[in-house]
């Protein structure tokens, strides 16, 4: 068992995903309810470095669970993977007798508070917050229904316009390195196919597929494409079905869109959830774990297992989304 904890600091890292705030809310609201101080650092690992801290009291989250991105600011940290960066940011949490720290992000968030932690005696826990989902120990990250949600809709208008033309439409979403944001949003809109980072789907066959559909008179015009899809990004498959085999199709990229919005109220829950476990979590003196919601229940996750295990796609659902879209 460590150190009592009476001074706590959260941050924000990494890319912003809705819900990011009510769960910055939660930890401050358990904190003060806890009696202990709870400090902001805006601008994640980069603020710390900076000495980017103040206190937060209860009232200052007032007005914040229904709102996206993150109001800590967020950044992707540079500075923060050296060791003069990191001693930096200890300075920064010393100066302010921060006694242990809640990290919010994603994978590169673990691994800088994995390797912080290996040096310094500053407990961290980590929430899980990108909307890539693509975070072992939890089957939900906080922005991920967001962002599927604003993906769909986005979808439906775009198939509005696309049936009326009988036009191929090439959708991409995002997902450098993991296609769940892809994959429930082509299930979500019943997509012909979906081009997947975790399967390098062949173009040809791709191809096939969908001479095969316009045979049987199967109005094949959704496709969506990971932006990590390794046989091509939107763009790339569009002039290869142009240039290789004459067909026309539209390109949308949705982008950053899908960042942006109010939490979805199943987000909200998720993230209130974890913000005030990973406080709860503290006073129970655990130590350097990322938390997760597994089966329903909240879970810990050492850094190390977590940033070493990748969590793979739910093979099933690869499998429905090719029987559904026949
Ligand atoms: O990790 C979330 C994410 O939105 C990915 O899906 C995407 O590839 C990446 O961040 C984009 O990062 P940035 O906004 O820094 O370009």
């Amino acid at each position: 068992m460590g150190k009592e904890v009476k001074r706590i600091a959260v941050f924000t890292s990494g890319g912003d995903a809705p819900g990011m705030n009510a769960a910055v809310r939660a930890v401050v609201r358990t904190g003060g309810y806890h009696d202990l101080h709870v400090y902001g650092i805006s601008e994640g690992y980069e603020g710390m470095i900076h000495g980017k801290i103040k206190r937060l009291e209860k009232r200052d989250v007032a007005n914040i669970i229904h709102t996206g991105g993150t109001k800590l600011k967020t950044a992707r940290s540079e500075a923060f993977r050296t060791p003069e960066g990191r001693e930096m940011a200890y300075e920064t949490l010393a100066a302010h007798e921060i006694d242990a720290c809640v990290a919010i992000g994603g994978d590169g968030t673990y691994t800088g508070a994995k390797v912080f932690t290996e040096t310094y005696d500053i407990p961290f826990i980590g929430i899980p917050g990108t909307i890539d989902n693509d975070i072992y120990g939890t089957d939900y990250t906080i922005g991920f229904d967001t962002a599927i949600n604003t993906a769909v809709e986005a979808i439906d208008k775009i198939r509005d316009t696309a049936d009326s033309h009988n036009r191929l439409f090439l959708i991409e979403v995002m997902g450098r390195h993991a296609g769940y944001i892809a994959l429930h949003t082509g299930i979500g809109t019943g997509a012909g196919f979906v081009f997947l980072p975790e399967i390098n789907a062949d173009l040809d066959e791709f191809v096939k597929q969908l001479q095969r559909s316009t045979r049987r008179k199967k109005l094949f015009n959704m496709v969506v494409v990971a932006e990590g899809n390794k046989t091509g990004n939107s763009m790339e498959i569009a002039s290869y079905l142009k240039e290789v085999h004459g067909i026309d199709s539209k390109v949308t990229i949705i982008g950053h869109l899908q960042r942006g919005g109010a939490p979805s109220a199943f987000d909200r829950v998720l993230s209130s959830r974890l913000g005030y476990n990973a406080v709860k979590a503290l006073l129970e003196g655990k130590e350097n774990v990322a938390l997760g919601v597994v089966n329903g229940e909240i879970a810990y996750t050492p850094f190390a297992e977590a940033i070493s295990n990748t969590k793979s796609l739910n093979k099933d659902l690869i499998a429905m989304a090719e029987i559904l879209s026949l």
